[in-house]
């Protein structure tokens, strides 16, 4: 069963932009993440647009947001940390790393 879901998560990842990005801000909501976040607008987090305008360029970026996502944030945007989401699959974090660094 669970290969059947990565199998199925992967075609998902492989369709058009437009597809991708529905299924990615589905796992962001399935995760929780847009409690405190929102596409274009700050909430208690950053606006995910502006995380993507912010690391536009830096092949680093998806590495090093994978682990905050992971592990958590502090001092970045400003007094609020982020908690840690230990609880989030490594597949699912990459994806939402992806989906939010291609937001424009
Ligand atoms: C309890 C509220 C909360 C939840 C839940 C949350 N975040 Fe955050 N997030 C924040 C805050 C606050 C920051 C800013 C932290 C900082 O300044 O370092 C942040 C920062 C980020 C950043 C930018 C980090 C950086 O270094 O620039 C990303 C990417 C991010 N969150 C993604 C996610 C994803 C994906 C999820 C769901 C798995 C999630 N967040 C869940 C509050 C949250």
């Amino acid at each position: 069963m669970k290969t059947i879901a990565s199998c199925l998560f992967i075609s998902a990842a492989l369709l058009t932009s437009a597809g991708n990005a529905l299924a990615s801000e589905a796992l962001a909501k399935k995760h929780g993440c847009l409690a405190c976040h929102a596409v274009d607008k700050k909430v208690l987090g950053p606006a995910y647009k502006d995380v993507a305008a912010k690391y536009k360029g830096d092949a680093g970026a998806a590495a090093r947001l994978e682990g905050k996502i992971k592990n958590g944030s502090s001092g970045t945007w400003g007094q609020i940390p982020m908690p840690a989401n230990a609880s989030v699959p490594d597949g699912d974090v990459k994806a939402l790393v992806k989906w939010i660094l291609s937001i424009k």
